[in-house]
C-alpha cells in the first residue's frame, strides 16, 4: 500500500518534472513570454520550420531587420495573415511573438475560432534576470529595458491568460524548458500513437 502511494507521488513528480505537451494538429499554438525566455529556441525543437510563425520573420520579409519595430504594424499584419491561411488549409501552426498584448491574443484566438481550430497557450515563466542575461549573450539584442518593460506586461498577462478563452494553457519554467516535451497526438487514437512532426 505505502509503495503504491510511493509509486503514484513518484509518477505525478515525474510528470511536473517533465511535462508532455499533447496537442492535437488542427491547433493553433502561440507562445508567451518577454525577448530572451526562449520562445523560439523552443519551437525549432519542437516543430517544423514551416509550422512556426514568427513576429521577427515578419518583419524581416517587410524590412530585412528581424528587429525593426518601426514596421511592427506591417509585420503583425503578415503575421495574422499568413497564421490565418495555414490555418484555412488545415495546418497546426505555432504563433512566435510575444504575446504579452491582450489584444494579440485576442486576435489569436479569434483566427483559431474562425476554422474551428483549438487555440493553446505555452507560457514562458523564465525569471527576468535569465531572460537579460540570455538576450546580452546573443547576436540580435532587445535590451535589458526592454525586457524589464515587457516583464512588467508579462506579469499582467499571466494573470488575464486564464479568462481569455484559451482550450489549454501550459507554464514552462526555467527547470522544465529544458525538460519538457511535445506531442502531437491524432485525436481519433486514445494512448501511445504519437505523431511525427
Ligand atoms: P530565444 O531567442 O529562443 O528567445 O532565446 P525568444 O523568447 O524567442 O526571444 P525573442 O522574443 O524572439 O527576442 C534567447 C537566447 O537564450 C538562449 C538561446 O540560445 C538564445 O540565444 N537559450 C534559450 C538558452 O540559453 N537556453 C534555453 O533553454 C533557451
Ligand atoms: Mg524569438
Amino acid at each position: 500500500m505505502i509503495e503504491k502511494i510511493l509509486n503514484i507521488f513518484k509518477r505525478k513528480t515525474e510528470q511536473e518534472e517533465n511535462p508532455e505537451i499533447k496537442i492535437t494538429p488542427r491547433t493553433l499554438v502561440v507562445l508567451c513570454g518577454v525577448a530572451g525566455s526562449g520562445k523560439s529556441t523552443f519551437a525549432k525543437k519542437f516543430f517544423k520550420r514551416t509550422q512556426i510563425v514568427s513576429s521577427d520573420n515578419c518583419r524581416a520579409v517587410i524590412s530585412d531587420n528581424p528587429a525593426n519595430q518601426a514596421v511592427s504594424k506591417h509585420a503583425f499584419d503578415l503575421f495574422y495573415f499568413i497564421i490565418e491561411k495555414r490555418l484555412l488549409v488545415g495546418r497546426l501552426t505555432v504563433a512566435d511573438a510575444t504575446s504579452l498584448s491582450k489584444e494579440t491574443r485576442r486576435q489569436l484566438i479569434e483566427i483559431a475560432r474562425k476554422y474551428g481550430f483549438k487555440v493553446v497557450i505555452i507560457i514562458f515563466d523564465i525569471p527576468l534576470e535569465i531572460c537579460i542575461e540570455r538576450d546580452q549573450k546573443r547576436p540580435r539584442k532587445v535590451g535589458e529595458q526592454v525586457i524589464r518593460n515587457q516583464y512588467i506586461n508579462f506579469l499582467e498577462a499571466k494573470k488575464s491568460i486564464p479568462t481569455e478563452g484559451f482550450d489549454e494553457i501550459f507554464i514552462l519554467n526555467e527547470k522544465t524548458l529544458d525538460t519538457a516535451t511535445v506531442r502531437i497526438i491524432p485525436p481519433y487514437t486514445t494512448s501511445n500513437n504519437s505523431a511525427s512532426l
